[in-house]
């Protein structure tokens, strides 16, 4: 009897410990971690047995704690140990392949709209408008249900520099017989503008109202606000369709190693179906959506709830608020008229004491405001606007106390003025920067703003690197891949040619790049900073979420033009294998 009780007595701590465990309790692990305790075979048992282990030939964790680790252990979806295995042969060690880095983060993108282009026409690349034409007719022969008023042709991409600097009409989407009568709405490659065909013009008011902050250049085609006289007849996706966008999308994302993003400006109705679908396997990415109004720039509080699904994939705690349009249509708000219009100097999409007013309310109701601002007035106002609100929301403290507490950003912040880049710099106000952006813009950005302003205030990335700038793309405005995001900032050229606007390797304006590591940074840590999941996101530590990115050598072993050509071996989110690249190299990394 004796033998029995004893082991009875034994089990007793043995499953409390379990227990403990398996809870996460914080500091268990470091009790499990003193030397005197890891030995015992019970505390390897227990670790065995509620946890994964995984090894790699290299691991960044972009952490403080470890430093050169190679294995790491997952319980619940979460790191619980990261560690150096001392274990086992150097043979052994030897065999292990991938090198691991983060799971990566998209400070700035369209989820919903990613997958809507997935599922339309692209026109990105497109070099004349007989080349928009044929991808038109070619989408079209493979999608005969398109096109009609329940379901009309999207496409995105176009872009007048392309149509020998004519903005493009209607009456150019009647390419042919079968094109007669379609419903076709286009959006220029920054989305500032749509080109539709003359079906949707036969819908409309006529005469076309005037829309402040709006353009209307040719017929057919709508910039910034006049895009409000096409929408309300455009018929929305349904909610299952939706989904499908959704589904799209975020396959598509885990491919590029992206566990993670910030989707900029999310409809009150949208994130209705987010959290529906949000507890499906098969939503295999963490979001930080900014919520937005159903009409622009309004304090819908009733619509908004800040919330955090407790497996981590959605977190609601900010406000996108709009300032401009942008620099490609000559509808970023500027402080000086352009250099190649000199009759305008953009538009204003709210007059400054709105949005003071806006993120003042926002600010108050417990909300991140983040300001979309491309021109420097418009980056100014941003600047005001914080500026104005910290005193009423943090009593007693400096601004960059405030904002430290509160971490407002401004989305793209493209062009700033001399003396807001001094002020963001002194407050630590958040920079969310788009690398391809600059890349995309250079060919024109020069002649709209002039030799001097475009040295002094455009396009910033070494500047405002104290400010530890969130990195992202815009997809679907850009490209999701990161690393050709990594390779506009390390380079400042064309990710596509490799090339700046001179033909050459120099880069433009190459003063403005960034290192690897910061770039690295801008889309791991800094987007998990910027989003309040700093020690959850964006690095490999314990308590962090379980999301690594696997690639075939460690990062900084290539060389930038390999950078802008990577692709990833395997994506983990929570601990699952979300993505595994097809291939011959198909050897296990779990030990
Ligand atoms: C969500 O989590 C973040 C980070 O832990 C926290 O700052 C925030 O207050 C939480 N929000 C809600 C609504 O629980
Ligand atoms: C700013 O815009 C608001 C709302 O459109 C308007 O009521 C207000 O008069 C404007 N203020 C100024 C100073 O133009
Ligand atoms: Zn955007």
């Amino acid at each position: 009897m004796a033998p029995i009780s004893t082991l009875f007595w034994l089990s007793i701590p043995l499953i409390a410990a379990a227990i403990i465990y398996q809870l996460g309790v914080p500091n268990v692990e470091d009790i499990f971690d003193l030397p005197f305790v890891s030995s015992f075979l019970v505390v390897k048992i227990i670790r065995q047995a509620f946890s994964q282990t995984y090894c790699y030939a290299s691991v960044q964790t972009l952490s403080t704690g470890v430093s050169s680790p190679d294995c790491f252990s997952v319980s619940n979806g979460k790191f619980s140990r990261v560690f150096i295995d001392e274990t086992s042969f150097d043979v052994t060690k030897d065999a292990r392949t991938g090198h691991v880095i983060p799971g990566l983060w998209d400070g700035h993108g369209h989820l919903l709209q990613y997958g809507e282009l997935m599922n339309s026409v692209n026109l990105f690349g497109t070099k004349s408008m007989k080349e928009v034409q044929s991808r038109l007719v070619d989408y079209k022969s493979r999608h005969q249900e398109a096109g009609t008023s329940e379901e009309w042709i999207r496409g995105v991409g176009w872009d007048q520099a392309n149509f020998d600097g004519k903005w493009p009409v209607s009456s150019d989407l009647e390419i042919d017989k079968t094109f007669k009568d379609l419903y076709v709405m286009l959006d220029r490659v920054d989305v500032h503008c749509i080109w539709v065909s003359e079906k949707v013009l036969s819908q409309l008011p006529s005469p076309l109202p005037d829309i402040p902050g709006g353009e209307i250049p040719t017929k057919g085609v709508f910039c910034d606000n006049a895009i409000d006289v096409v929408t309300p007849y455009y018929p929305k996706p349904s909610n299952e369709r939706k989904a499908r966008f959704l589904r799209d999308a975020i396959f598509d994302l885990n491919k590029l190693g992206i566990v993670g993003m910030h989707d900029a400006g999310v409809f009150p109705s949208e994130l209705t179906l987010y959290k529906e679908l949000i507890s499906d396997e098969d939503w295999t990415l963490r979001v930080y959506a900014m919520l937005e109004c159903e009409t622009r720039n309004t304090f819908c509080l009733d619509e908004a709830v800040k919330l955090n699904t407790t497996d981590g994939k959605l977190h609601v705690s900010s406000v996108k608020l709009f300032a401009d349009g942008a620099l490609g249509s000559w509808g970023s708000a500027m402080i000086e008229p352009y250099t190649d219009k000199p009759s305008s100097s953009g538009s204003l999409l709210v007059n400054a004491t709105t949005l003071s007013k806006l993120t003042l309310d926002w600010a108050k109701a417990g909300f991140q405001v983040n300001i979309h601002a491309i021109g420097d007035l418009a980056n100014k106002l941003a600047v005001e606007a914080f500026t104005s609100a910290y005193p009423v929301i943090c009593p007693g403290l400096t601004a960059r106390e405030c904002q430290n507490k509160r971490r407002f950003r401004i989305e793209h912040a493209q062009i700033i003025h001399p003396d807001q880049q001094k002020q963001m710099l002194e407050i630590g106000i958040i920079p969310s920067i788009q690398p391809t952006h600059a890349t995309s813009d250079m060919p024109y950005a020069e002649s709209r703003l002039g030799k001097q302003r475009t040295e002094a205030e455009a396009y910033r990335m070494r500047s405002l690197l104290p400010l530890n700038p969130v990195l992202g793309s815009d997809f679907p405005v850009e490209p999701a891949n990161i690393f050709e995001g990594m390779y506009a900032a390390l380079t400042r050229r064309s990710p596509r040619t490799g090339l700046d606007p001179d033909g050459g390797t120099k880069g433009w304006y190459p003063e403005e790049t960034i290192g690897l590591e910061d770039a690295l940074k801008g889309f791991t840590i800094n987007p998990a900073y910027g989003a309040f999941l700093e020690g959850k996101a964006g690095v490999i530590e314990k308590g962090a979420y379980a999301d690594w990115v696997v690639l075939d050598e460690p990062l900084e072993s290539l060389d930038v033009e390999s950078l802008r050509k990577a692709t990833v071996k395997e994506t983990w989110i929570g601990g699952k294998r979300v993505y595994k690249r097809p291939g011959p190299d198909d050897l296990s990394s779990d030990i």
